[in-house]
């Protein structure tokens, strides 16, 4: 297909995900530094018109079918509801969740929904207020409970939670998660943190393995393979005691999926990136506002996502970080 994104190794990347402002609300440890970072200025944000002109190009003429909002946190972004339903009024129809850190979603998970969202991932480290307090820093656990509820209730499907696990702050609680997430019917994934901080503090011997993860839910469940086909996902499911409930391990370090990599990213100053950890990224906004027209946005995209890399190469020598952080980037 000549209108798709593929790339030399023969991948097509049908999932964007847009990041809409590089700014977060918390400041969870091994994200961001406690006084933030220098956001980007708004002059350089895409506007909502501009998003959604690239959301509209990359679905309707570049074979995009799912669309993730990201951050830094989605929820910051003024008219966030407004580009969920322009995008969802775009044919074909895709497909749009969002991965969030639901402080203040309890209030508006119903006109998300509303809007077009289809479903929600969202970030849960702990069970335990005080270790939320030393891990983000700042909002409040009660709130993120009340967002999972509400998007639940909202009919959001499924509710994902994602978990990272930091050795000696709260490697003790796959196993308490799990429980939470199966009591409330969220779909629990655990993340081996990625060497994407902005302090460059990532270390392979900090990190918490998709082995150490799974050993430690194997003292109180059974966990068996789950049958039903992974595809381009970045987790690895298991099934719970036989099942249905299950839960993932996102592996990206020790068990890397960039074989059946599907994505491709937009940044809130309107960079696009072939990977996460791409060192190039393109830059459509200037063209754009330099009066670019769709086919020559196209053009570029498909260029970019044809350079891309086979893998991260986080497992190589000479593995560089990418300039950006994960919060710049949108995970
Ligand atoms: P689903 O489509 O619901 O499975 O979402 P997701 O897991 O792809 O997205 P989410 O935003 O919830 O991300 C969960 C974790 O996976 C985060 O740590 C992301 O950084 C990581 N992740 C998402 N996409 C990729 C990817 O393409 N490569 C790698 N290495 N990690 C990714
Ligand atoms: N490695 C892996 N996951 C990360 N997240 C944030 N930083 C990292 C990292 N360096 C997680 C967040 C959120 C998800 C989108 O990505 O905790 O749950
Ligand atoms: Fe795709 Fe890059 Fe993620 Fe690998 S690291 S799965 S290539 S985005």
């Amino acid at each position: 297909d000549t209108s798709a994104l593929v790339d030399r190794f023969g991948r097509v990347a049908t999932d964007l995900r847009v990041s809409l402002t590089d700014r977060c609300n918390l400041r969870c440890t091994y994200c961001m530094p406690a006084e933030g970072l220098d956001w980007t200025p708004d002059a350089e944000l895409l506007t909502n018109d501009e998003l959604v002109r690239l959301i509209g190009i990359a679905v309707c003429d570049l074979g995009v079918t799912n669309i993730r909002f990201t951050g830094g946190e989605p929820l910051l972004r003024k008219g966030l509801t407004e580009v969920i339903a322009r995008t969802a009024e775009l044919s074909p129809r895709p497909r749009i969740s969002m991965t969030t850190n639901a402080i203040g979603l309890a209030r508006r998970a119903g006109d998300l929904a509303a809007a077009g969202l289809d479903r929600i991932n969202i970030s849960l480290d702990t069970l335990s207020h005080k270790r939320f307090q030393e891990i983000a820093r700042r909002g409040r656990l009660d709130d993120v409970l009340a967002g999972m509820a509400a998007a639940h209730a909202a009919g959001l499907d499924p509710v994902k939670v994602n978990s990272v696990l930091l050795r000696g702050v709260n490697e003790d609680e796959a196993v308490p998660l799990l429980r939470y997430c199966l009591e409330h019917g969220y779909h629990l994934r655990f993340i081996e943190q990625m060497p994407l901080d902005p302090q460059h503090g990532w270390s392979r011997a900090e990190m918490i393995t998709a082995e150490e993860i799974l050993a430690a839910l194997r003292t109180e469940f059974t966990l068996t393979p789950s049958p039903e086909h992974r595809g381009a996902a970045p987790a690895e499911r298991w099934l719970v005691d036989g099942g249905p409930a299950d839960v993932g391990v996102i592996a990206s370090v020790t068990r890397p999926f960039c074989e059946a990599c599907d994505r491709t990213r937009l940044t809130a100053d309107g960079a696009l990136r072939s990977c996460l950890f791409s060192q190039r990224e393109t830059d459509l906004r200037g063209p754009m506002r330099a009066g670019a027209d769709d086919e020559e946005i196209a053009g570029l995209w498909q260029d970019t996502m044809w350079a891309k890399l086979a893998g991260h190469q986080i497992n190589e020598q000479g593995f560089a970080q990418p300039i950006r952080p994960m919060s710049a980037i949108g995970g």
